[in-house]
Protein backbone atom coordinates (compact mmCIF):
# COMPACT_ATOMS: atom_id res chain seq x y z
CA UNK A 1 0.00 0.00 0.00
CA UNK A 2 1.15 2.97 -1.26
CA UNK A 3 0.79 5.96 1.67
CA UNK A 4 -1.16 7.89 -1.08
CA UNK A 5 -3.28 5.30 -1.05
CA UNK A 6 -3.58 4.82 2.47
CA UNK A 7 -4.68 8.65 2.68
CA UNK A 8 -7.11 8.10 -0.59
CA UNK A 9 -8.91 5.14 1.41
CA UNK A 10 -9.32 6.81 4.77
CA UNK A 11 -10.81 9.74 3.34
CA UNK A 12 -13.91 7.65 2.66
CA UNK A 13 -14.63 6.33 5.99
CA UNK A 14 -17.92 7.20 7.69
CA UNK A 15 -16.55 9.57 10.64
CA UNK A 16 -18.09 7.59 14.01
CA UNK A 17 -18.43 9.44 17.55
CA UNK A 18 -17.14 8.23 21.12
CA UNK A 19 -18.63 10.63 23.82
CA UNK A 20 -16.47 10.81 26.84
CA UNK A 21 -18.02 10.29 29.99
CA UNK A 22 -15.11 12.28 31.87
CA UNK A 23 -17.52 15.56 30.95
CA UNK A 24 -20.95 13.82 32.07
CA UNK A 25 -22.90 14.89 35.48
CA UNK A 26 -21.40 11.45 37.37
CA UNK A 27 -24.77 12.02 39.67
CA UNK A 28 -26.19 10.57 37.01
CA UNK A 29 -24.16 8.40 34.77
CA UNK A 30 -27.50 6.25 33.36
CA UNK A 31 -29.18 8.88 32.30
CA UNK A 32 -26.19 10.78 30.23
CA UNK A 33 -25.36 7.58 28.83
CA UNK A 34 -29.14 6.92 27.47
CA UNK A 35 -29.34 10.35 26.07
CA UNK A 36 -26.57 9.70 23.72
CA UNK A 37 -27.12 6.44 23.13
CA UNK A 38 -30.52 7.60 21.92
CA UNK A 39 -28.78 10.28 20.02
CA UNK A 40 -26.49 8.05 17.75
CA UNK A 41 -23.44 7.76 19.71
CA UNK A 42 -21.19 5.10 18.27
CA UNK A 43 -19.30 4.35 21.10
CA UNK A 44 -18.63 5.48 24.65
CA UNK A 45 -15.57 6.40 25.67
CA UNK A 46 -13.98 5.61 28.98
CA UNK A 47 -10.96 7.44 30.18
CA UNK A 48 -9.34 5.71 33.04
CA UNK A 49 -6.91 7.29 34.86
CA UNK A 50 -4.61 6.42 37.67
CA UNK A 51 -2.93 9.71 39.37
CA UNK A 52 0.76 8.48 37.94
CA UNK A 53 0.83 8.17 34.31
CA UNK A 54 -1.96 11.33 34.43
CA UNK A 55 -1.64 13.45 37.22
CA UNK A 56 -5.53 12.99 37.94
CA UNK A 57 -7.77 10.51 39.10
CA UNK A 58 -11.11 9.32 37.05
CA UNK A 59 -13.01 6.07 37.68
CA UNK A 60 -11.91 2.28 37.67
CA UNK A 61 -13.44 -1.08 37.40
CA UNK A 62 -16.93 -1.05 39.25
CA UNK A 63 -17.79 2.07 37.63
CA UNK A 64 -17.05 0.32 34.25
CA UNK A 65 -19.06 -2.51 35.15
CA UNK A 66 -22.08 -0.66 36.11
CA UNK A 67 -22.17 1.35 33.02
CA UNK A 68 -21.57 -2.09 31.17
CA UNK A 69 -25.20 -3.04 32.64
CA UNK A 70 -27.11 0.04 31.45
CA UNK A 71 -25.80 0.41 27.75
CA UNK A 72 -25.54 -1.48 24.42
CA UNK A 73 -23.10 1.20 23.06
CA UNK A 74 -19.34 -0.60 22.41
CA UNK A 75 -16.98 0.90 25.49
CA UNK A 76 -14.12 2.24 24.81
CA UNK A 77 -11.63 2.09 27.67
CA UNK A 78 -8.91 4.80 27.17
CA UNK A 79 -5.89 3.65 30.02
CA UNK A 80 -4.20 6.34 31.31
CA UNK A 81 -2.67 4.39 33.55
CA UNK A 82 1.07 3.06 34.33
CA UNK A 83 1.35 -1.22 33.60
CA UNK A 84 -1.95 -1.52 31.58
CA UNK A 85 -1.71 -4.87 31.64
CA UNK A 86 -1.79 -5.29 35.37
CA UNK A 87 -5.86 -3.98 35.24
CA UNK A 88 -6.74 -4.53 31.81
CA UNK A 89 -8.01 -8.17 32.59
CA UNK A 90 -9.93 -6.35 34.99
CA UNK A 91 -11.35 -3.82 32.64
CA UNK A 92 -12.48 -6.58 30.20
CA UNK A 93 -13.96 -8.29 32.57
CA UNK A 94 -16.46 -5.45 33.50
CA UNK A 95 -17.28 -5.09 30.04
CA UNK A 96 -14.64 -2.83 28.01
CA UNK A 97 -14.65 -3.77 24.50
CA UNK A 98 -11.64 -2.03 23.52
CA UNK A 99 -8.62 -1.33 25.67
CA UNK A 100 -6.15 1.27 24.64
CA UNK A 101 -2.80 1.56 26.08
CA UNK A 102 -0.42 4.21 26.28
CA UNK A 103 2.67 3.65 24.40
CA UNK A 104 5.35 5.83 26.38
CA UNK A 105 3.69 3.08 29.66
CA UNK A 106 6.22 0.24 27.78
CA UNK A 107 9.33 -0.25 26.37
CA UNK A 108 7.91 -3.59 24.95
CA UNK A 109 4.79 -3.22 22.93
CA UNK A 110 4.51 -6.39 21.16
CA UNK A 111 3.60 -8.69 24.34
CA UNK A 112 1.63 -5.94 25.25
CA UNK A 113 -0.92 -5.87 22.60
CA UNK A 114 -0.27 -9.86 22.06
CA UNK A 115 -1.80 -9.77 26.01
CA UNK A 116 -4.49 -7.73 26.22
CA UNK A 117 -6.04 -9.00 22.82
CA UNK A 118 -6.01 -12.45 24.78
CA UNK A 119 -8.69 -10.96 26.55
CA UNK A 120 -11.15 -11.05 23.79
CA UNK A 121 -11.39 -7.67 23.50
CA UNK A 122 -10.18 -4.99 20.38
CA UNK A 123 -6.35 -3.78 21.38
CA UNK A 124 -5.88 0.15 20.96
CA UNK A 125 -2.43 2.00 21.69
CA UNK A 126 -2.11 6.03 22.51
CA UNK A 127 0.46 8.82 21.83
CA UNK A 128 0.45 11.42 23.71
CA UNK A 129 1.33 15.04 22.52
CA UNK A 130 4.86 15.05 23.12
CA UNK A 131 5.23 11.39 21.53
CA UNK A 132 6.87 10.82 17.94
CA UNK A 133 4.53 9.14 15.20
CA UNK A 134 7.20 6.36 14.47
CA UNK A 135 7.08 5.52 18.59
CA UNK A 136 4.05 2.82 17.21
CA UNK A 137 5.94 1.59 14.36
CA UNK A 138 7.19 -1.79 15.55
CA UNK A 139 2.96 -2.51 16.51
CA UNK A 140 1.32 -0.23 13.80
CA UNK A 141 0.08 -3.12 11.85
CA UNK A 142 -1.08 -5.18 15.03
CA UNK A 143 -3.26 -2.87 16.57
CA UNK A 144 -6.94 -2.24 15.62
CA UNK A 145 -6.98 1.43 16.58
CA UNK A 146 -4.62 4.23 17.13
CA UNK A 147 -5.45 7.08 19.67
CA UNK A 148 -3.91 10.28 18.82
CA UNK A 149 -4.11 12.74 21.66
CA UNK A 150 -4.77 16.08 20.92
CA UNK A 151 -4.26 17.69 24.27
CA UNK A 152 -1.42 16.29 27.28
CA UNK A 153 -4.09 13.88 28.76
CA UNK A 154 -5.66 14.25 32.14
CA UNK A 155 -7.93 16.68 32.42
CA UNK A 156 -11.22 17.30 29.74
CA UNK A 157 -11.71 20.74 28.14
CA UNK A 158 -8.51 21.53 27.32
CA UNK A 159 -7.51 23.56 24.29
CA UNK A 160 -7.00 21.72 20.55
CA UNK A 161 -3.14 21.03 19.50
CA UNK A 162 -3.26 21.74 16.34
CA UNK A 163 0.75 20.81 15.67
CA UNK A 164 -0.77 17.40 16.28
CA UNK A 165 -2.24 17.04 12.88
CA UNK A 166 0.63 15.89 11.11
CA UNK A 167 1.03 13.23 13.21
CA UNK A 168 -2.89 12.10 12.55
CA UNK A 169 -1.82 12.77 8.73
CA UNK A 170 1.58 10.33 8.78
CA UNK A 171 -0.88 7.20 11.17
CA UNK A 172 -3.39 8.21 8.84
CA UNK A 173 -1.35 7.33 5.24
CA UNK A 174 0.16 3.88 7.61
CA UNK A 175 -3.63 2.11 9.30
CA UNK A 176 -5.36 0.02 6.78
CA UNK A 177 -9.17 0.30 5.90
CA UNK A 178 -9.85 -2.65 8.85
CA UNK A 179 -8.34 -0.10 11.56
CA UNK A 180 -9.78 2.64 13.50
CA UNK A 181 -7.90 6.18 13.85
CA UNK A 182 -9.00 8.02 16.87
CA UNK A 183 -8.17 11.42 17.85
CA UNK A 184 -9.06 12.75 21.82
CA UNK A 185 -8.59 16.11 22.94
CA UNK A 186 -10.32 19.36 22.34
CA UNK A 187 -12.39 18.36 19.40
CA UNK A 188 -15.57 20.36 18.91
CA UNK A 189 -17.53 21.51 15.66
CA UNK A 190 -14.32 23.70 14.87
CA UNK A 191 -11.85 20.88 15.02
CA UNK A 192 -13.81 17.84 14.17
CA UNK A 193 -13.65 18.90 10.23
CA UNK A 194 -9.47 19.56 10.37
CA UNK A 195 -9.08 15.75 12.13
CA UNK A 196 -11.66 14.44 10.06
CA UNK A 197 -9.85 15.60 6.64
CA UNK A 198 -6.80 14.42 8.28
CA UNK A 199 -7.45 11.26 8.46
CA UNK A 200 -9.26 10.43 11.57
CA UNK A 201 -12.66 8.61 11.48
CA UNK A 202 -13.07 8.15 15.69
CA UNK A 203 -13.68 11.60 17.17
CA UNK A 204 -13.45 11.58 21.28
CA UNK A 205 -15.65 14.40 22.36
CA UNK A 206 -16.52 14.94 25.88
CA UNK A 207 -17.60 18.79 26.74
CA UNK A 208 -18.33 19.26 23.10
CA UNK A 209 -21.00 16.48 24.07
CA UNK A 210 -22.19 16.20 27.70
CA UNK A 211 -20.72 20.12 28.48
CA UNK A 212 -23.73 21.12 26.18
CA UNK A 213 -26.98 22.15 27.08
CA UNK A 214 -28.77 19.70 24.65
CA UNK A 215 -26.18 16.84 24.30
CA UNK A 216 -28.01 15.21 21.64
CA UNK A 217 -28.19 18.48 19.46
CA UNK A 218 -24.51 18.59 20.01
CA UNK A 219 -23.60 15.15 18.94
CA UNK A 220 -25.13 15.45 16.14
CA UNK A 221 -23.86 19.08 15.28
CA UNK A 222 -20.64 17.31 15.91
CA UNK A 223 -21.36 14.56 13.48
CA UNK A 224 -22.33 16.84 11.05
CA UNK A 225 -18.94 19.33 11.05
CA UNK A 226 -16.95 16.52 10.48
CA UNK A 227 -18.63 14.80 7.76
CA UNK A 228 -18.91 17.92 5.67
CA UNK A 229 -22.65 18.20 6.04
CA UNK A 230 -25.50 20.07 6.76
CA UNK A 231 -27.85 18.38 9.31
CA UNK A 232 -30.44 17.58 7.61
CA UNK A 233 -27.64 15.94 4.99
CA UNK A 234 -26.23 13.84 7.71
CA UNK A 235 -29.86 12.78 9.16
CA UNK A 236 -30.67 11.27 6.20
CA UNK A 237 -27.20 10.09 4.95
CA UNK A 238 -27.62 11.66 1.92
C1 LIG B 1 -8.27 13.58 28.34
C2 LIG B 1 -9.22 12.49 27.94
C3 LIG B 1 -10.26 12.90 26.98
C4 LIG B 1 -11.17 13.99 27.47
C5 LIG B 1 -11.56 14.81 26.29
O1 LIG B 1 -7.29 13.05 29.15
O2 LIG B 1 -8.50 11.41 27.35
O3 LIG B 1 -11.01 11.78 26.52
O4 LIG B 1 -12.32 13.51 28.10
O5 LIG B 1 -12.24 15.90 26.75
P1 LIG B 1 -12.57 17.13 25.80
O6 LIG B 1 -13.38 16.59 24.65
O7 LIG B 1 -13.32 18.03 26.70
O8 LIG B 1 -11.24 17.69 25.34
ZN1 LIG C 1 -9.68 9.75 26.35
Amino acid sequence: MTLDSGKVMRSHKTIRIAPSLLAADFGHLAEEIAIVEQAGADWLHLDIMDGHFVPNLSFGVPVVRSIARCTQLFLDAHLMIEDPLRYAPAFADAGAKNITFHIETTDNPRPLVRNIRKLGVQVGVSLNPGTPADAISDIITDVDLVLVMTVWPGFGGQRFMHECVEKIEWIAARLGAHQTLEVDGGINRDTAPIVAAAGADMLVAGSAVFGSDDPAAALGALRSAASGSSPAAADTNV
